[in-house]
């Protein structure tokens, strides 16, 4: 989705840091064989997820939602040398397509696929975080972040993705629309919870970055 005209959107992206080849194969292969690839989560917001790994340089992260690996890849950037990403996706025929491209990346020995429902590996997780992406089934947004508050670092962060549910959130609510709904109620949620401060960025279809106070 594009908020901004596209002249304006093309221009934002011809002035930010250029997809590296490796996720253009990624791409183009998610688009020839995977159900859905508009769930990727794309070049600039790519790039984006990329820099704001690599400003916290963190040794831990965790992802919400694999999908094909894409973002994976972007936060592994970021990775402290000896540091590690955990991702978890349900979708066990994503798997092998994932590993792939892992291991063609520089970063393949840093990832660790979790396959199974995050609300039920989450708590079997027996480490900390300084970096978590939340990206996978919106309904459970609110229970992920009851699952990974007390996960994440003081000084780590949250990014969410899609918390403006392409335009949705300030239209009218269609009662029997639970995704809608749940997003709004996850914006609320990170806009009062006194452990985290929060800005909502206007990227692609919305990215908020929180981030948990240090006392
Ligand atoms: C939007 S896609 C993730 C995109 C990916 N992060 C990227 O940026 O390229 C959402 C993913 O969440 C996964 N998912 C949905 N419900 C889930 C659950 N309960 N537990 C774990 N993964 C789930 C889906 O299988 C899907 O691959």
């Amino acid at each position: 989705m594009h908020f901004l005209p596209e002249e304006l959107d093309d221009y934002v992206v011809a002035h930010s840091e250029a997809e590296p080849e490796l996720l253009q194969q990624l791409t183009r292969e998610t688009y020839q064989k995977i159900l859905q690839p508009i769930m990727l989560s794309g070049p600039y917001q790519g790039r984006v997820l990329s820099m704001i790994s690599k400003l916290k340089h963190p040794k831990t992260i965790l992802e919400l939602g694999t999908f094909t690996g894409y973002a994976t890849l972007c936060l592994a950037e970021g990775l402290h040398k000896d540091g590690e990403i955990h991702t978890i996706d349900i979708n066990e025929e994503l798997e092998e397509f994932q590993r792939k491209y892992f291991d063609k990346s520089e970063y393949g020995h840093q990832i660790f696929q979790h396959l199974g429902d995050a609300l039920e590996i989450i708590p079997k997780l027996n480490k900390t975080f300084d970096l978590i992406f939340i990206d996978a089934d919106k309904p459970n947004y609110v229970n992920y972040f009851h699952l990974i508050i007390d996960k994440l670092n003081p000084g780590g962060i949250i990014l969410s993705d899609n918390v403006l549910w392409h335009g949705k959130v300030v239209e009218p609510l269609d009662p029997k629309d639970a995704s809608t709904k749940a997003v709004l109620d996850y914006n609320k949620l990170l806009k009062e919870d006194p452990r985290i401060e929060t800005v909502l960025l206007p990227i692609r279809d919305g990215l908020t970055i929180s981030r948990k106070h240090i006392v």
